[in-house]
């Protein structure tokens, strides 16, 4: 059928659409076009209405051509589509909506806490001596804890005041060394681990304490390990994190899975043992307990004492960080002040 066959009503209402469609200009001219002509209320629908006034032979016809010039205009909006998204461009690239000329906003990136970057480093460095790396548990058993370290039933350090209990035999791990113990039972020998982690005591927090820290311990089993070896690995490992050589010394202490136990000194990384403000004119700094294992700790996990002894080391993270940043206050490391945290 051509187009003067077509009935008037229906030929109308496509030459009004065209003329309009062509004059569009805009997305939301051509979104109104839309509406009124494919809408609920739209021409179309119109149309159909008008069916029951065809004599009842040609409404077939004029139905189907009433769907024509439906998909006619559908394919025409569809077509328009691609040009709709080049008209709402167009009309932003009229009106720019940023300058160009200023400056650019700095994009803030995030970056590891100073605790993390220690754990990192001195990851790095056990890694290069041979250690593997082992985690243990944060809830942990007061077996592993307290009594395979040959911590006495009575010992104060098991007190409610000082300890987190879960329950009568689990507490919130008071110290890294229970790991040597998991260690000893679930490794071969001879071994070499360091583990870092999260320890809690029942603390009131000041510039030196925190109910929450991290501790790092170390352990060596072997046939023949002794005090020298303890002091190189603990040379070697203060000398990577404060990346200036250090001199280490220890100083006998009681530590009840220990026998000789330590507290550990290294020579002041800042003034060589001189003696400054950070090492408070001592020329030194404590950093934490070491010692050879107890044959009675050996004993515990079934390792024969007159054949295997071992080495073990446990420091605080957080005081190592406090030296090598020059940070006088534990709490800052957990207070989330970022003006503090950006400056590492
Ligand atoms: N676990 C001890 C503490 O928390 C430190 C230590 C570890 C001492 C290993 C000796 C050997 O104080």
């Amino acid at each position: 059928m051509n187009e003067e066959d077509k009935p008037k009503v229906i030929q109308d209402c496509q030459t009004k659409f065209e003329k309009r469609i062509k004059k569009a200009t805009t997305a939301d001219e051509v979104e109104n076009l839309r509406i009124k002509y494919l809408g609920r209320k739209g021409e179309i629908r119109k149309l159909f209405g008008c069916i029951q006034e065809i004599p009842p032979e040609k409404r077939g016809e004029f139905g189907s051509l009433i769907n024509e010039l439906k998909s006619f205009m559908e394919k025409k909006f569809e077509s328009m589509s691609e040009q709709l998204q080049n008209l709402s461009t167009s009309s932003t690239k009229e009106k720019p909506y940023c300058d160009l000329t200023l400056p650019g906003v700095p994009f803030v990136m995030g970056h590891q806490h100073p605790i993390s970057q220690i754990i990192d480093d001195l990851l790095d460095i056990f890694r290069s001596m041979n250690f593997d790396v082992v985690s243990g548990y944060e809830v942990e058993d007061t077996f592993h804890n307290f009594d395979a370290l040959n911590i006495h039933k009575w010992h104060p350090s098991r007190n409610p005041q000082d300890t987190f209990y879960v329950d009568p035999e689990h507490i919130l791990r008071t110290q890294t060394s229970a790991v040597q113990i998991r260690a000893m039972e679930n490794g071969s020998l001879p071994l070499r681990i360091v583990s870092m982690g999260r320890c809690y005591r029942r603390d009131a927090s000041d510039a030196t304490h925190y109910p929450v820290f991290h501790q790092i311990e170390g352990l060596v089993v072997d046939k023949n390990v002794n005090f020298c070896d303890l002091s190189g690995i603990l040379t070697e490992m203060m000398t990577g994190v404060f990346g200036t050589r250090v001199e280490v010394r220890f100083l006998p202490s009681y530590f009840p899975f220990v026998e000789p136990g330590a507290e550990t000194f290294i020579s002041c990384p800042f003034c060589g043992g001189k003696g400054c403000n950070v090492c408070g004119k001592a020329g030194e700094i404590e950093l934490g307990g070491s010692g050879m294992v107890h044959p009675q700790v050996l004993r515990n996990v079934n390792i024969d004492p007159t054949i295997y002894r071992g080495f073990a080391f446990g420091w605080g993270i957080e005081r190592i960080a406090m030296m090598k940043y020059q940070i006088d206050d534990i709490r800052l490391f957990y207070d989330n002040n970022i003006d503090f945290l950006e400056q590492f």
